[in-house]
């Protein structure tokens, strides 16, 4: 009677995960990469802004830019927690290779997020109108890939760098992790 008991067990265990495991695969419609969409989007909706403004293609103003930058922080921070498994693959443009890439992946979205915090720290204190030391000075001090062995190298300190040359970097990191992880868009 006991032994039937622990079998039963053992075979849900066993069941269990095959039943519960996600798919490989998004579902057409799943609200997690919905989300993840709509957070990219409003990413991207604000460092547009926020280039724009340093482009003079766009009225700089205080206010706008730090709600840029406090949304551009706040998306940026949630990365890592919008790709789990079973939401990469089609129909999703998220590479399933994130799933194998996961250190690289992370390191990439914390990296970008350590950015943004310090971009929108700067911003709270966003005086009335841009100032020199607001400025990019020369090419982005650490510019080229992330990815590889880049990955490990010592960083100059975001906090130090100027607002714009913060925004630079963003950018990159946006480019670099969508070159490796994301599905091409037709
Ligand atoms: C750590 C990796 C990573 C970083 C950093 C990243 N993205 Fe993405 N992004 C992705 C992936 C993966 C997708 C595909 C998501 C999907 O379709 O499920 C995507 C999709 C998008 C999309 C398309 C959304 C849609 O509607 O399908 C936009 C726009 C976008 N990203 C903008 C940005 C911008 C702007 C930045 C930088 C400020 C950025 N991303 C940073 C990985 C990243």
């Amino acid at each position: 009677m006991r032994s039937r008991v622990i079998l039963g067990a053992a075979l849900l265990a066993l069941a269990g995960p095959l039943i519960l495991a996600p798919s490989l695969a998004a579902g057409p419609g799943d609200p997690i990469v919905a989300a993840r969409q709509a957070s990219m989007k409003q990413m991207a909706a604000a460092a547009r802004v926020i280039a724009e403004m340093f482009d003079g293609r766009r009225a700089y103003e205080p206010a706008a830019f730090k709600a840029a930058a406090d949304a551009l922080s706040a998306r940026a921070g949630g990365l890592t927690g919008e790709f789990p498994q079973g939401t990469l693959g089609a129909p999703s443009h998220a590479k399933p290779e994130i799933d194998q890439a996961r250190p690289e992946f992370e390191a990439l979205a914390r990296h970008i997020g350590r950015l943004a915090d310090a971009l929108s720290t700067k911003a709270r204190n966003a005086p009335p109108g841009i100032t020199a030391d607001m400025r990019m000075t020369g090419p982005p001090m650490d510019g080229g890939s992330l990815l590889g062995k880049r990955l490990g190298a010592a960083e100059a300190d975001p906090a130090t760098m100027p607002a714009e040359h913060l925004l630079h970097l963003i950018l990159q990191d946006c480019t670099s992790c969508h070159s490796k992880f994301r599905r091409k868009v037709e």
